[in-house]
């Protein structure tokens, strides 16, 4: 009768640990996401700058996030949006060029445009960085880096450039490989290319694709990346049941997570990492691993 009990209440007891233990992820059992910074720390400073590189650094966050496009002669740069309209001064400098496509400017053009005063006079000035500047700011942080190829249809060829100037960086050497660098993209088509190129870099798929399609993009993608108001725990524990081209479970880093509350369940859901304008606000909310 009392080894009955003993075992009821161990039973039990084992059951409510279980509750509050953290789920598993692919990287073990409760480890904290990574926090990204989303296009840098871009609450704190005008997004792909090299501000926002640097506002990440000073809150002690390793991982940023940008975006790489092509200009007209070839040169790859680091923004968001296909045209330059929304984060420089491009309509006052080259009132005549609408559209003001990123494809249509030289980088010559582009190095002359305000890519900070949008976001606060205290910026005024900062430029639009080419990806070599970039990377040379993020390793003089010794930061890490989700790169995102955006746009791939319109700049054909952008892989192969893009994995060239990474390695005049020195960014394809095994020690950014192994732990320090991620190439995303919205397109497939895209991170194949990059995978096929240089097999060894890490590729993250951004999207939520059906879990029946996740072996296929296995072969060429490390990562699933989706939005956090797509996912489920059931879909985070889809993608690590699969193993990438590297052996080890597919991960997730989901976006775009400004708020605690948000970050959390993110984290209970077990992502790999958690991609934020505001890196402090998440690594507050999360608890230490
Ligand atoms: O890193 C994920 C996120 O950057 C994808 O969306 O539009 O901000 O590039 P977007
Ligand atoms: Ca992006």
């Amino acid at each position: 009768m009392y080894a009955r009990a003993v075992a009821a209440t161990t039973t039990a007891l084992l059951g409510a640990v279980a509750l509050l233990l953290p789920v598993h992820d692919a990287r073990g059992i409760g480890a904290r996401p990574e926090v990204i910074a989303h296009r840098g720390a871009s609450a704190q400073a005008p997004e792909n700058t090299l501000a926002a590189v640097d506002a990440a650094a000073g809150l002690r966050v390793r991982w940023v996030e940008n975006d790489v496009q092509r200009t007209k002669d070839g040169a790859l740069v680091v923004i968001h949006d296909d045209s330059l309209r929304r984060t420089t001064d491009v309509e006052e400098v080259f009132p005549g060029r609408a559209p003001w496509q990123v494809k249509d400017f030289t980088a010559a053009e582009i190095a002359q445009l305000d890519a900070g005063s949008w976001f606060g006079s205290a910026y005024a000035g900062a430029r639009v960085p080419t990806l070599k500047e970039y990377l040379r700011r993020v390793e003089h942080h010794h930061q890490k880096l989700l790169l995102e190829i955006k746009n791939p249809q319109l700049y054909p060829g952008i892989e192969r450039e893009t994995l060239k100037v990474l390695s005049n960086e020195g960014w394809l050497d095994r020690r950014h490989l192994a732990g320090r660098l991620i190439v995303q993209s919205f397109s497939a088509d895209s991170l194949r290319a990059v995978h096929d190129l240089k097999p060894a870099v890490r590729t993250g798929l951004l999207g939520k694709p059906p879990e029946a399609d996740l072996p296929g993009y296995a072969r060429f993608a490390d990562l699933i990346n989706p939005s956090h108001t797509s996912v489920s725990q059931g879909y985070v524990s889809a993608v690590h049941a699969v193993t990438g081209p590297h052996g080890k479970p597919l991960e997730v880093f989901v976006w775009t997570v400004d708020e605690a509350a948000t970050a959390r369940t993110m984290a209970g859901y077990g992502v790999d990492g958690i991609i934020t304008n505001k890196p402090d606000v998440v690594r507050r909310s999360l608890p230490r691993s």
